[in-house]
């Protein structure tokens, strides 16, 4: 207290790195190939970490790169202590991790509590080890219902389709216990009443931690435990909180308050980073009280329309149930689940959800190009950490690929009817031609070690296939044109960097001159105005522009269109006679 030397200022403030970075989220197998085998690999995301550090993210969250048999995009881990021949080899992710952070860049790995793959040791074991053993403890095995016990032992749905359980064949061939799983087959759920689960979770927190892992994210966060009794779920028609058969369960918060002290052990504390979909804003904030998980994903913004009343609810929501436990809010446009913004946000209904999605929705990518563009301007200004997915930044639209392209579980479990979540994932385009337009082509890496050291000469093809037209999409290309995607980001996160506005909380709503047009203010001198609607709309005429979604001619803010401005006026930034529409403000939409 007013005695404290400059440079502790200064390093709390380092260590509270997380309340307002930018995070990077890194697919590691569409991000950059470094060895030519159409696969994203580690050697390919080193080579390209110059180029996250000029965009000027703090941090990258790499989805799962451990040893897995790849059912689920690796989201079923055989060994969270190798990480899988197809990217690189431990040494090597030592040295990312180390690199990275010389480019000032920390690395967030992904931990999954809910389940392991079917190919892990354990589930291995527990299949070898048979009913009642101490190795099925550590999963729900269960015997079936009806007469020879061929139900399933529960009614529950997979968030991939079809049921939760899947039956296993005991050594002398005749049909055996059932085990559950809520995503894939391959993905068999762990039981958290085992304390062999437990420690070992904090022993792989450890492991990476070691190694210099700056945080964790938490997949599927609020699933992990389950009821034991094992309820049936069809006819009920809602829960009290808490006693979910498999969500947010109260026993959960003891599982993260213990990771949260093996966060804190550390000298730079580890930082946890929470995947959890909660309808109910106090149950998500439980999470985040100053003994929990650190921050969460906004799942409440990425999922909602592109319209002005539904965005300032949400914001005014979230930043209340944050400031109520101290956490800070996250602002999330999308990621390796989700459809593309350029493409949700160009579609009649820009929503998000799982269920509508289908084959061949109509889609206007020039609208939605403008509206992302806007929207990542918006998030950007919002105070608390941002979460930007790779490619987001170039504007690749959701990829529509031919059905004998797709890989994902989520399609082929829903029968086909769900195209699933390849058309986020497809390889990024580096180069503006060239072969998979400079996805594969990254530098020789001399210092590889393992099969990265064999460079394929003749490439194969990227592993899921990218649209003729991404060249122009690439990153050379938007280097070389001012107004691209990409440099409006570099723009963006330069000033969010170097603007004291954007540095600390300081967030006051604008009174504005229409209800489809947000605006608030950041700090003492920066102002944030989106306009939504479908008309014009005048700044007052001595307005700095800072940045700008789209072009601004004469001070007119045209529909679908952020602007970041400096003011040291709080108030009447925005003429009340917005052009175009009537003088009282009433907007007729
Ligand atoms: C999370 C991941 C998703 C994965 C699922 C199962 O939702 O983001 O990609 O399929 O968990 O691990
Ligand atoms: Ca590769």
């Amino acid at each position: 207290m007013g005695t404290e030397r400059p440079e502790e200022r200064t390093s709390r403030r380092d260590l509270e790195w997380w309340r307002n970075a930018v995070v990077y989220e890194v697919y590691p197998r569409s991000f950059a190939d470094g060895n030519g085998d159409g696969i994203g690999d580690l050697a390919g995301l080193r080579s390209r970490l110059p180029y996250l550090r000029d965009l000027r993210v703090d941090a990258v969250w790499i989805t799962p790169w451990y040893s897995s048999p790849q059912a689920d995009g690796g989201y079923d881990v055989a060994d969270y202590r190798s990480i899988d021949p197809l990217f690189g080899d431990l040494a090597e992710a030592e040295r990312l991790i180390a690199e990275a952070r010389e480019h000032g860049i920390r690395t967030i790995v992904d931990i999954m509590p809910n389940h392991v793959s079917d190919r892990h040791p354990w589930f291995r074991a527990a299949l070898a080890a048979g009913p009642g053993s101490a190795e099925r403890e550590r999963f729900w095995f269960r015997e079936g219902r009806g007469p020879n016990g061929d139900d399933a032992p529960t009614d529950w749905e997979s968030s991939f389709g079809g049921s939760t359980w899947t039956r296993t064949t005991n050594a002398d061939g005749t049909p055996g216990q059932w085990y559950l799983h809520l995503f894939a087959p391959e993905q068999p759920d762990l039981n958290w009443q085992n304390d062999d689960v437990r420690r070992e979770h904090e022993d792989v927190l450890r492991f990476w931690f070691d190694r210099g892992a700056a945080g964790v994210r938490i997949d599927s966060a609020g699933l992990p435990v389950k009821d034991p009794a094992l309820p049936d779920m069809r006819g009920v028609s809602g829960y009290v909180p808490g006693t979910h058969p498999h969500l947010d369960r109260d026993e959960l918060h003891d599982i993260y308050r213990a990771w949260r002290r093996v966060a804190d052990a550390y000298d730079e504390p580890r930082v946890l980073v929470a995947e959890v979909w909660l309808a109910e804003a106090d149950r998500f904030a439980a999470y985040l009280r100053p003994d929990e998980i650190h921050t969460a994903f906004n799942f409440d913004f990425m999922t909602a329309p592109w319209d002005a009343d539904r965005l300032r609810r949400v914001i005014r929501e979230t930043l209340d149930t944050h400031s109520a436990v101290g956490a800070p809010a996250t602002w999330v446009l999308s990621n390796h689940d989700i459809t593309r913004p350029v493409t949700r946000l160009g579609r009649a209904n820009t929503a998000f959800s799982f269920d509508a999605k289908s084959f061949g929705t109509p889609t206007d990518e020039t609208l939605g190009t403008r509206r992302a563009r806007a929207a990542a301007l918006l998030a950007a200004a919002l105070p608390g950490v941002l979460y930007l997915y790779q490619g987001d930044e170039l504007g690749l639209p959701e990829a529509e690929l031919p059905r004998e392209a797709l890989t994902d579980p989520m399609h082929f479990r829903s029968g086909g009817v769900d195209p699933g979540r390849d058309g986020c994932r497809v390889p990024l385009p580096w180069t503006a031609d060239g072969r998979a337009f400079g996805f594969s082509s990254a530098a020789d890496d001399t210092t590889a070690s393992g099969p990265h050291r064999v460079r394929h000469d003749t490439a194969a093809a990227p592993w899921l296939p990218q649209p003729d037209d991404w060249g122009g999409l690439s990153v050379a290309q938007q280097l070389r044109e001012p107004h691209s995607m990409l440099l409006l980001h570099r723009d963006a996160l330069r000033l969010r960097r170097s603007e004291p506005a954007f540095r600390d909380d300081a967030f006051r709503w604008l009174e504005a001159p229409s209800p489809s047009v947000l605006a608030f203010a950041r700090g003492d001198d920066v102002i944030c105005i989106v306009n939504f609607g479908t008309h014009d709309l005048a700044l007052e005429q001595d307005a700095d522009i800072l940045l700008a979604s789209a072009p601004i001619v004469g001070g007119v803010v045209p529909p679908d269109t952020t602007v970041w401005l400096r003011t040291a006026c709080s108030t009447a930034f925005i003429s009340t006679a917005p052009i175009g529409i009537p003088s009282d403000g009433a907007q007729p939409e």
